[in-house]
């Protein structure tokens, strides 16, 4: 049995043959063998309609690509869901999938496919965002290594650019195809096909055009959309007649937004900015943001959930995670509403982690974002802010057709209250903020509402940074709320009345008037709550503080009866409001399915908790995670279960310091005897690199040579001279990028770059004094490793993801000798195969081009027993990469879900200032991530479950390097334990191959 769904629609959706989640198998099979039914999406001014019913897309953005586990994207997907929100929004990056010009993966870590479908099964809209460009904070921003190399300027309609996009185009536009509303096999409900192309001459125009033609030929038949960079009015659709808008070959108008500041440079939280109108309180015209297209509803294809994180900072995720926190997401997404604005989507609203060769240089391994739900897949605080508006959302249709009221003037200045009106359904939507809306005291105010339903002074209250979205004459299921000044969480349909839940600040006053025909018969079952009756107007007024829960049942009246539950903020983030049950207690309520009398439940404790459940007098009997819950009837109607739910268990983890580590030096090709007789010669090719050696030298460029990500080695032969004493070398390198250099064998130092912001500097030019001993005539091999920390974006579309990394120039001089380039005879070396990854299960981002990446050293299985022992306790410097290798059980539980990390030194310090050393962070082959001693901040890197293995044996290989300087050693490492809950979903270990010789 399946209750009555309360949106009719997100049941159809859910109406998909492909079911993961046993517990749901039961609820969805009575309607897995009806055939896909296609649904129409259609749009005014006010929001996108499927099948003529309005829909308010509430989104956040999740990449896949940025966790390497598919079983936990459908973690985060209910996540997502059970935090209220109904849209997910994905980019996807061209260069995950393709190594070689012609070359495409779609499989394992790849499949997208399986993303997607997952997003049906779980309930969710998808938005898609295709590239070719992304941005995303991606090296290349998610363009392929092989892209650099074209002449032809991207993102124009250049053949050589339209051709490669054409590659990735028909691929991914078909997956998406196989997932839209519209045909019925999905719930993609709108497609993006280009992101931020703010430069809009004639060759972008007709890129643009062929974009959205190619998506239509490729079967994609949602509406198609740009996500303009802050507020431009490019690639508005036809027939928009704003005057400086640039029409484009789009159905809406989508913009992006990160306004409220960001964390100060000491990390702390700076101010609360103020939150911009962008929709119908803004200033209108081309750049005041949905006012650019006012046939389309207002559409932020992504607004600030937090913000990226940069090389060298302090670590600001946690301080992010409070500016542009629980209050910032009240004041600025309740702005947005207020605006009309009826698809928002959080960017990000789960990070993940920028792994292996994935992050561009203005970022480390950590995409953490601040974001609701943080790296190690904990609900933020954020996250149960969101389910509050989410499900405000979701439970209050009127939302989505609002148009402008009489204008609300407060009893306090220092008080800004927004008056929307549905004129359709009669309802009042009244937002407070602060005036202006950074401001953050304690006003006390009143303000008049007038509606149908007569006219009142109502009192209210806003301090620290806050708002409020109060309902007035609003049809409450069977009931009819004339005001509140609690804020409504959810209601639903529940037996033969109405069940809500309305939620305050706590220790506020509130007061919730309800109309009837004759007096009820109002039963305070919990609490203390106040009521009267004016007959005169029919008026049922309940007067109450926000503490804790209060539970009140009015019958009579001429209505249905109407549980209400009146909440303080906290307690109501307690809740979880599921299809047609609330739940109250546990930490994450997944799924539910209905069955004979028997509600199973799924979901996580992070403590012991209670649980309560109002589910539909049918229900009898609680399951929760496939156990028999004993459960009473209580006096609100709802099953409570009897003993608490249990938290998770302590866990223990291995000691790593306690493990058989063994050592290898890694930089063989330091020494001038090493063979590169396979390695390729370096030669006159011509890259796409917009900087360039001068004329005559050999591009050295590692692009060029088909090495894209990561470490690159170069070997360098020339004869000496004894008057040249100098070394010059102009590299890429990316944030926080370096270049290691040793002439015959003897290291002569190193050069890093700088990570910070604003931008990063990516190349340099590093000079180094030849000892005078190896200045001779003669034969002298330089070599020369260089570590690619990610290629620039392409934010400008100007083509600056080209620029060389590697070498792009080397020469050698000395006093008499000014810019006297000896000629160099170079070779190279990246990743082993180039363009032809060896290893494509783990992929192109996986590897670059150390000696121990190139030999398998970093997989499981290579026999290291030869190695020499390492004591951890007193690992030693050396000039160049040091490898590290040991293996360790886990048998955690399998009721659990436990995120694990691995930290490297002292997690309270960002950085170490004085300790010159790196490390590449192998696990079970997979590189999770690059920690930076000097630099930081990161130092606990997230071991994605699938990666890391918490029932088997895993294999951990560090590559260390070092400038060899005193003190520059790999510190302490360990196994943290960065959150454990008891529940989870079963998560696969990640087929990837071992080590073959
Ligand atoms: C946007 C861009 C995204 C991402 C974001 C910042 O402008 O569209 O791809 O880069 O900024 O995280």
């Amino acid at each position: 049995m399946r209750f009555a769904p309360v949106l009719g629609l997100m049941a159809t959706l859910l109406a998909t043959p492909a079911v993961a989640d046993p517990a749901r198998l039961d609820a969805r099979s009575a309607v897995a063998a009806k055939a896909p039914r296609a649904h129409a999406i259609t749009w005014d001014k006010y929001s996108l309609k499927v099948d003529g019913q309005r829909v308010f897309s509430w989104g956040g953005e999740f990449h896949p690509f940025r966790v390497p586990s598919p079983d936990l994207w459908r973690d985060i997907l209910q996540k997502m869901k059970a935090s209220g929100y109904n849209t997910v929004a994905v980019y996807f990056d061209w260069g995950y999938h393709s190594p070689k010009q012609g070359v495409y993966d779609f499989s394992g870590v790849r499949d997208m496919d399986r993303m997607l479908t997952m997003a049906q099964e779980e309930g969710l809209y998808v938005i898609t965002r295709a590239g070719p460009y992304v941005n995303a904070e991606l090296t290349r921003g998610g363009f392929p290594g092989w892209l650099v190399n074209q002449q032809a300027r991207a993102r124009t309609d250049a053949p050589e650019y339209l051709q490669a996009a054409d590659e990735w185009l028909s691929r991914i536009n078909a997956v998406v195809a196989r997932h839209q509303l519209t045909t019925g096999q999905g719930t993609v409900i709108a497609h993006q096909i280009e992101n931020e192309l703010d430069v809009v001459g004639p060759a972008q125009q007709r890129y643009m055009r062929w974009l959205a033609d190619k998506a239509r030929a490729d079967g994609i038949t949602v509406p198609i959309f740009h996500n303009d960079k802050g507020r431009n009015g490019y690639w508005v659709p036809k027939g928009s007649n704003v005057p400086g808008t640039v029409e484009g070959p789009t159905d809406l108008y989508a913009f992006d937004g990160y306004p409220g500041g960001n964390c100060k440079v000491d990390s702390t939280p700076s101010s609360p900015g103020v939150a911009p109108d962008w929709g119908i309180y803004g200033p209108g015209g081309a750049k005041g943001g949905a006012s650019a297209s006012p046939n389309t509803p207002g559409f932020l294809a992504e607004f600030g959930g937090g913000w990226f994180d940069y090389w060298g900072s302090n670590g600001d995720y946690d301080c992010t995670a409070i500016h542009r926190g629980v209050g910032y997401q009240r004041v600025f997404y309740a702005t947005n509403i207020a605006n009309g604005i009826t698809l928002q989507s959080f960017y990000m609203t789960y990070g993940g982690t920028s792994w292996g060769w994935l992050p561009a240089p203005v970022v480390f391994t950590s995409y953490d974002y601040g974001s609701a739900i943080d790296e190690a897949r904990g609900l933020r605080d954020k996250a149960r802010v969101m389910k509050q508006m989410g499900e405000f959302v979701a439970a209050v249709p009127d939302l989505t057709r609002m148009d402008k009221g009489e204008a609300v003037v407060p009893s306090n200045d220092k008080v800004r209250v927004y008056h929307n009106v549905n004129t359709e359904t009669g309802s009042h939507l009244y937002v407070v903020v602060h005036n202006p809306s950074s401001a953050t005291g304690d006003e006390t105010f009143t303000f008049t509402v007038k509606t149908r339903d007569g006219q009142y002074v109502v009192p209210s209250r806003i301090k620290g940074q806050d708002s409020k979205m109060l309902m007035a004459s609003y049809d409450l299921g069977g009931q009819r709320l004339v005001y509140s000044t609690s804020e409504i969480q959810t209601h639903l349909k529940w037996n033969d009345g109405d069940l809500a839940l309305l939620y305050g600040r706590t220790g506020e006053a509130g007061e919730t008037v309800l109309r009837y025909a004759s007096p009820p018969k109002v039963e305070v079952i919990e609490g203390d709550v106040q009521s009267a009756f004016d007959a005169a107007r029919g008026d049922l007024k309940l007067t109450y503080a926000h503490k804790g829960l209060a539970r009140v049942r009015i019958t009579g009246g001429g209505r249905s009866p109407l549980t209400l539950l009146l909440a303080d903020a906290e307690t109501g983030q307690t809740f979880w409001r599921r299809d047609d049950v609330l739940v109250r207690g546990p930490g994450l309520v997944r799924g539910e399915a209905a069955k004979g009398g028997v509600l199973s439940l799924t979901g996580d404790t992070e403590t012991d908790s209670p649980l309560e459940v109002f589910a539909p007098k049918a229900v009898t009997a609680i399951r929760w995670n496939g156990a028999k819950v004993a459960t009473k009837p209580t006096a609100s109607g709802s099953l409570l279960a009897e003993r608490p739910l249990p938290g998770p268990a302590a866990i223990t983890l291995p000691d790593l310091a306690k493990l058989d580590w063994k050592t290898a030096p890694g930089s063989p090709e330091a020494d001038p005897k090493f063979d590169d007789s396979a390695w390729m010669r370096t030669e006159g090719r011509r890259g796409g690199s917009t900087v360039r050696g001068p004329t005559g030298q050999p591009t050295l460029d590692m692009s060029a040579y088909g090495f894209h990500n990561g470490d690159v080695w170069y070997r360098g032969r020339y004869h000496g001279r004894a008057d040249i004493d100098t070394l010059t070398l102009h590299y890429g390198g990316g944030g926080a990028g370096m270049l290691q250099v040793w002439l015959d064998g003897r290291f002569l130092g190193q050069h890093e770059l700088d990570g910070g912001l604003p931008r990063p500097i990516t190349t340099g030019v590093a000079t180094f004094k030849l000892p005078e001993d190896l200045r001779g005539t003669g034969e002298h091999v330089l070599s020369v490793m260089v570590r690619d920390n990610g290629h620039n974006w392409d934010l400008d579309a100007d083509d600056f993801h080209k620029e060389a990394r590697g070498l792009v120039s080397a020469s050698l001089s000395g006093p008499g000798t000014y810019s006297f380039a000896a000629p160099i005879a170079w070779k190279i070396q990246g990743n082993k195969g180039g363009e032809d990854i060896q290893d494509p299960v783990r992929g192109d981002a996986n590897n670059g081009g150390q000696y121990g990446e190139r030999e398998g050293w970093h997989l499981p299985g290579f026999p290291d027993a030869a190695w020499a022992k390492a004591d951890m306790a007193d690992t030693k410097p050396y000039a160049g990469t040091t490898w590290y290798r040991a293996s360790f059980d886990l048998a955690l539980s399998k009721d659990q879900d436990t995120t694990l990390g691995l930290s490297i030194g002292d997690p309270a310090l960002p950085r170490s200032p004085n300790k010159r050393y790196r490390v590449l962070i192998f696990v079970n082959g997979w590189n999770m991530g690059q920690f930076i001693a000097n630099v930081g901040p990161q130092r606990t890197f997230v071991l994605p479950s699938g990666i890391v293995d918490p029932h088997g044996k895993n294999t951990l290989a560090l590559a260390v390097t070092s400038d060899g300087a005193p003190g520059d050693a790999l510190e302490a490492v360990k196994l943290v334990n960065l959150r454990t809950v008891r529940g989870g979903i079963p998560v696969a270990r990640v087929p990837a191959p071992d080590f073959k010789p």
